[in-house]
């Protein structure tokens, strides 16, 4: 089984607060949740292999680190997920991105795939998906599909609020995945919300609604 992990570090609990707060406009909202993404790149990034490398400093030379392994992608589900990427880029600038469209159907809750481009070589890369919401599970578990459809095997799944729902589903779905959230709320409502949530995180990173 793969890893869960809720990534509470002070600062990133404090601006979810800030995001989840019904008053904060798009703007701030946007700026937040970059400065989350850059946050949580930090974190998970953790467990990224190194090698040796030879250096020569205006002293001597040394042998010191490089990162090794695999190169990165990150793949924001559209839309809301796109509000993650420079976060994560801010950190990881050569990562290349690869783009996932998918969304709920407001009856049935299924997600439904509208768009996907992704880097050639995304089956030699390590792939961040990156959504701010898991709710029942759905998009997350269809974009991974996906994803190993085209060849991919690597994956860590990044949001920042899951439902306890969502994170089973992935979990049974998809074994192998880490999955890292800022927050594990408490439950879905019946429209497939999460509780208490941060409302539509589409809508409010694009001012939608
Ligand atoms: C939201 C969110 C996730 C999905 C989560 O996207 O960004 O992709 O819902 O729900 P699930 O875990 O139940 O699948 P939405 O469908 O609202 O699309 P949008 O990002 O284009 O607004
Ligand atoms: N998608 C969202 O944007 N918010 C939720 O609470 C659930 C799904």
């Amino acid at each position: 089984m793969g890893k869960f992990e809720v990534l509470d570090h002070p600062l990133i609990q404090h601006k979810l607060t800030i995001i989840r707060n019904r008053d904060t406009g798009t703007k701030v909202f946007r700026e937040v949740v970059n400065e989350i993404s850059t946050l949580m790149a930090y974190e998970v990034s953790r467990d990224m292999p190194l090698e040796d490398v030879e250096v020569t400093t205006p002293i001597e030379k040394t042998v010191k680190k490089q990162l090794a392994g695999k190169k990165v992608a990150i793949v924001p589900i559209l839309r809301a997920g796109l509000g993650m990427v420079d976060g994560f880029l801010n950190l990881i600038p050569a990562a290349k991105v690869g783009h996932i469209g998918m969304y709920r159907d407001e009856e049935s809750l299924q997600p439904v795939e509208y768009f996907v481009k992704m880097p050639a070589d995304i089956d030699q890369r390590q792939i961040f998906v990156v959504d701010p919401m898991l709710a029942t599970g759905g998009s997350a578990i269809m974009a991974i599909d996906a994803l190993k459809q085209r060849g991919a095997h690597s994956f860590k799944f990044m949001c920042l609020v899951a439902a306890p729902e969502g994170v089973k589903a992935l979990q049974k779905a998809h074994p192998e995945v880490d999955i890292y959230t800022a927050a594990l709320d408490e439950k879905l409502n019946e429209d497939g919300y999460i509780m208490p949530g941060l409302g539509d995180a589409g809508d409010r990173l694009f001012g939608t609604k």
